[in-house]
């Protein structure tokens, strides 16, 4: 009881020499929940703090800018700093930049309790943990996790295909790593994006977006003016291309390429069939 007398009477105290220093936080005060809840009312600059509703974990591209957004309440006239946990660098502070890094730059608009961190040019290297700090005395801090990735995109079957003349050209591009689906992804053929209109007919595209995005070019019906160059280019990740050879006669060695074989072929259908013969009851 003694003890919160005295609370009582440096909260007041503090409450009339408030200056935007605010009074520093005493042990009691993160250690004595009930204590706290009581004087609270008495105290009108409670100091800064952290709106923790905040996303803590943020991902982002590899080459473009990022921010990591910090929301102080009651900030008052102290300076908010960012840090960086793997070296301790301190990167801005105030509306400066303070290392030599020009990437980072700490951007605040007066009209918002906001104070964000913005990464140009973002690389994987620059993943790890960030902190925004507020000077009070101790300082207390946010610590937010970036991760820095770079999507990746794959062509089955790749880098060259062959394909027999008459049958379905299935061409499956992936995508992985990618903080979210790639908005769009278009196909090209010999560096010409492919019409699914045009009067070649049986050319159509299936995506299946998700934390792996799958896109599916067929062309159905193969044929010698389908060879050459394809390009599957998703919007937020690197291009991959695949040559295709569509096969007149029967080169059953020119079909397999790298220990791979990518085909329809008439009698795998029929090799299946036996198998599942086999399998079945
Ligand atoms: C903050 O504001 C108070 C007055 O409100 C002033 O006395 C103090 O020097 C200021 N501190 C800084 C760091 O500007
Ligand atoms: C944020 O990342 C950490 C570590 O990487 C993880 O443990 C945590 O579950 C993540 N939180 C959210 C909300 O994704
Ligand atoms: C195309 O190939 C992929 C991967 O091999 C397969 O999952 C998909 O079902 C195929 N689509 C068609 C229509 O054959």
């Amino acid at each position: 009881m003694l003890q919160e007398g005295f609370l009582i009477k440096i909260a007041i105290v503090s409450m009339f020499i408030s200056t935007g220093w605010s009074r520093p936080k005493t042990k009691d005060d993160s250690e004595n929940g009930d204590t706290d809840a009581e004087i609270e009312p008495l105290i009108i600059d409670r100091g800064p703090y952290f709106d923790k509703t905040a996303s803590r974990n943020v991902t982002a591209l590899v080459g473009k800018t990022t921010y990591l957004n910090c929301r102080i309440r009651n900030l008052g006239n102290r300076t908010v700093s960012w840090i960086r946990h793997r070296d301790l660098h301190l990167l801005t502070v105030g509306r400066s930049t303070y290392t030599s890094d020009q990437r980072f730059t700490s951007i605040h608009n007066p009209m918002t309790e906001d104070w964000t961190l913005q990464v140009r040019y973002p690389q994987r290297r620059d993943s790890g943990v960030y902190e925004c700090q507020v000077g009070t005395t101790p300082p207390i801090g946010f610590s937010m996790s970036l991760s820095v990735v770079e999507p990746i995109t794959t062509l089955l079957g790749g880098p060259e295909m062959y394909i027999n003349k008459g049958s379905t050209m299935n061409l499956t591009c992936i995508v992985k790593h990618s903080p979210e689906p790639p908005p769009t992804i278009y196909w090209t053929h010999n560096m010409e994006e492919i019409n699914y209109d045009s009067p070649r007919g049986g050319v159509s595209v299936i995506t299946e977006k998700g934390d792996i995005t799958f896109s599916y070019l067929l062309v159905q019906r193969a044929r010698d003016s389908d060879s050459g160059k394809y390009t599957c280019n998703p919007s937020n990740a690197n291009p991959k291309t695949v040559i295709v050879h569509v096969l007149n006669g029967e080169h059953p060695a020119a079909m397999q390429h790298g220990g791979q074989l990518r085909l329809e072929y008439p009698f795998s259908a029929c090799l299946l069939s036996v198998l599942v013969a086999v399998a079945g009851p």
